[in-house]
């Protein structure tokens, strides 16, 4: 570290402590149309080896949340034919839980000399960009992919193609009440220092 100062730093400081809201404790406002921007441009400025943009990003709001909603219900009928109303109606509302919710569509390019791997990797670090962009600017957000992520009508109904994997919906909106923090792994736990033997 080549000056004390850094360690005085707003940015460390928020990554440090930032954490997520979980989607049922949000409501409105979620960002305006420039924070949204804002948000997304962060997102487009992960690495990416190989600058093969392996990535995409479908905003889901207003009125749309609803219409996906039933396309999760429907698919979710059909997987759970048991299944009561009062389920199938949390099934309904899913998107609904935050004003607008950003789904990441990981496209990778399978037989690209970059290994799939890491053109997944890149979209997890697009999801986890985001998710800060938004909480540094004062939104709840949380990423989430529950069983809908995986469903073929779902994702069909999103737009994405064969091959094509949800990386994450990014529930973004405002908090309501208290948040609590999770527990944080162990530092000394997870760090260790390579040595040779
Ligand atoms: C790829 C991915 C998918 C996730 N899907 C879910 C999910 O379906 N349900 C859930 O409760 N948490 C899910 N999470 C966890 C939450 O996003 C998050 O870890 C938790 O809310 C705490 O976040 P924080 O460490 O930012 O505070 C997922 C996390 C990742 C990275």
């Amino acid at each position: 570290m080549s000056d004390l100062n850094q360690l005085d730093n707003e940015t460390i400081d928020f990554l440090t402590s930032r954490r997520s809201t979980v989607a049922r404790m949000m409501g409105g406002p979620g960002p305006d149309d420039e924070s949204l921007r804002e948000i997304m441009k962060a997102g487009m400025r992960v690495p990416d080896h190989g600058r093969l943009t392996p990535w995409r990003f479908i905003v889901i709001r207003g009125e749309a949340r609803a219409k996906l909603g039933e396309v999760i219900a429907s698919s979710f009928k059909t997987k759970k034919p048991d299944a009561i109303e009062e389920e199938i109606e949390i099934e309904r509302e899913r998107l609904s839980r935050a004003p607008v919710v950003v789904a990441v569509i990981s496209k990778v390019r399978k037989e690209h000399k970059i290994p799939e791997w890491e053109q997944v990797l890149s979209s997890g670090a697009a999801c986890q960009t985001m998710l800060i962009a938004a909480q540094s600017m004062g939104y709840a957000a949380q990423w989430l992919t529950e069983w809908y992520a995986y469903d073929a009508d779902v994702k069909q109904a999103i737009g994405a193609e064969p091959g094509d994997e949800i990386a994450g919906f990014l529930y973004l909106g405002s908090g309501v009440g208290e948040l609590k923090d999770r527990v944080r792994p162990d530092y000394d736990e997870i760090v260790s220092e390579w040595a040779p033997a």
